[in-house]
C-alpha cells in the first residue's frame, strides 16, 4: 500500500536539500507519479528547503529551546474524490516549515529568484513569514508535458 502521507524532519545543513528530494522523489513514485509528473513539485521542494537551511537560522534565536529544525510535511489531497478508494492520486500537498526566522529580503543582482521559482513550478503556493519561522504550502497535481508531433502538412 502506498503511504498517504510523508513527515519527516531535516537539520538545516548543505544536504537538506537533496535528502528532501530523493523522499518526496520516492513517495511520489510510490503514489504513481512518473518522474515526468513529479520533477516540478520536487523542484520546488528543493528550492525551499534550501531557503530555510540557507536563510532561516543565520541569526541566533536567544531563548528559543527546539533545535533548528525543517519539517516536510506531505499530504494526498484532500479533495481527491479518490483519495479514499483505489487508483491514481493526481494531487498532492506539502508543507515545509522551519523554526527559524524571515530574513527581510535584500535586493541583489543574480539571487532572489528561487521562491518566484518554486511558485511557478507548482499549482498552489501560499508562504507565512515571521519572527518563529516560515511555513510554506505547496500544491501540486501530476500532469506531464505532451510533445506534440511536428505536423508535416502545417509545420513546413
Ligand atoms: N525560510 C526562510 N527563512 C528566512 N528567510 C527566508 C526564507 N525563505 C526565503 N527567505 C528570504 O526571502 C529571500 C528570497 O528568497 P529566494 O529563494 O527568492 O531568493 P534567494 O534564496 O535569496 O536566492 P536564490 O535565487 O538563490 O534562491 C531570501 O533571500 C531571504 O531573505
Ligand atoms: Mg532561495
Amino acid at each position: 500500500m502506498p503511504r498517504r502521507s510523508l513527515s519527516f524532519c531535516l537539520a538545516p545543513d548543505t544536504a537538506s536539500a537533496s535528502l528532501a528530494r530523493e523522499r518526496v522523489h520516492e513517495w511520489l513514485a510510490e503514489l504513481g507519479w512518473s518522474p515526468d509528473e513529479s520533477h516540478d513539485l520536487v523542484y520546488a521542494v528543493s528550492e525551499i528547503v534550501t531557503n530555510a537551511a540557507e536563510h532561516a537560522f543565520v541569526e541566533a534565536v536567544g531563548d528559543r529551546r527546539d533545535p533548528p529544525s525543517i519539517w516536510v510535511d506531505c499530504l494526498v489531497g484532500s479533495h481527491d474524490r479518490r483519495v479514499r478508494g483505489p487508483g491514481k492520486v493526481d494531487e498532492v500537498r506539502v508543507r515545509v516549515s522551519d523554526n527559524g526566522r524571515w530574513k527581510p529580503v535584500a535586493a541583489s543582482g543574480f539571487r532572489g529568484h528561487g521562491l518566484a521559482l518554486a511558485k511557478a513550478f507548482v499549482d498552489g503556493f501560499a508562504i507565512a513569514t515571521g519572527d518563529r519561522g516560515t511555513t510554506v504550502d505547496l500544491v501540486s497535481r501530476a500532469r506531464t508535458t505532451t510533445i506534440r508531433r511536428p505536423n508535416p502538412r502545417r509545420d513546413r
